[in-house]
């Protein structure tokens, strides 16, 4: 897979997405649009240049999170599990072309054993399935994730600093904030179908 490079953009075909510009991102996992066949189950972030101001990252494992949750209520789990629990509908990109609707599960296991995520924290261009489990478990999810878990991570990259990850969730603050000067974060981002090796 390629090497994107995030950074504030005015070009037309990343206009519109949030990587590309000053503003926060909430907590996700990458590729949570992505078919059943297309997920991403590693990551890479290198930092090439940080953000004056800002631009930092919390992160959480995803087996954290279960583990959160199945404390609260396995039935959490098991609506998270649900394959139809998360539904982010088609998508025309600025570039023309038409992302397929996404239908699956928030928490998968694959053949071998490993725990993999889907999620977004966004609130628009997305649909719970809709029971009260599922209600109360993305209820449940929302404030593990604002909250103050002593297994979160907070960092904010220096330049030549990275992280190489299972696709755990992220989240970014805002950086740079004063739009009359450029900003010259720039980040690096590769994604990855399989698994850390050996991890
Ligand atoms: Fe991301």
């Amino acid at each position: 897979m390629g090497i994107v490079a995030l950074q504030v953009s005015r070009a037309e075909r990343q206009r519109g997405y949030i990587p590309y510009t000053r503003r926060p991102i909430n907590w996700h996992t990458d590729g949570y649009y992505n078919g059943p066949d297309e997920r991403i189950r590693a990551m890479v972030l290198h930092c090439v240049r940080p953000a004056e101001d800002g631009g930092v990252n919390q992160l959480l494992d995803p087996e954290i999170a279960y583990i959160r949750l199945r404390d609260r209520d396995p039935a959490h789990i098991k609506a998270l599990m649900h394959p139809e629990a998360m539904t982010i509908p088609e998508n025309r990109e600025p570039d023309g072309t038409l992302r397929p609707v996404s239908i699956g599960p928030v928490f998968s296991i694959d053949p071998d054993g490993s725990l993999v995520m889907r999620y977004t924290a966004r609130t628009r261009s997305i649909s719970w399935r809709d029971t009260p489990e599922t209600t109360a478990a993305v209820r449940a999810l929302t404030e593990i994730l604002n909250g103050d878990d002593p297994m979160m991570l907070t960092v904010r990259m220096k330049a030549g600093q990275g992280v190489l990850c299972n696709n755990v969730l992220h989240n970014r603050t805002g950086f740079d904030p004063d739009a009359s000067a450029e900003s010259r974060r720039l980040l690096f981002r590769v994604r990855f179908h399989n698994r850390v090796k050996g991890s």
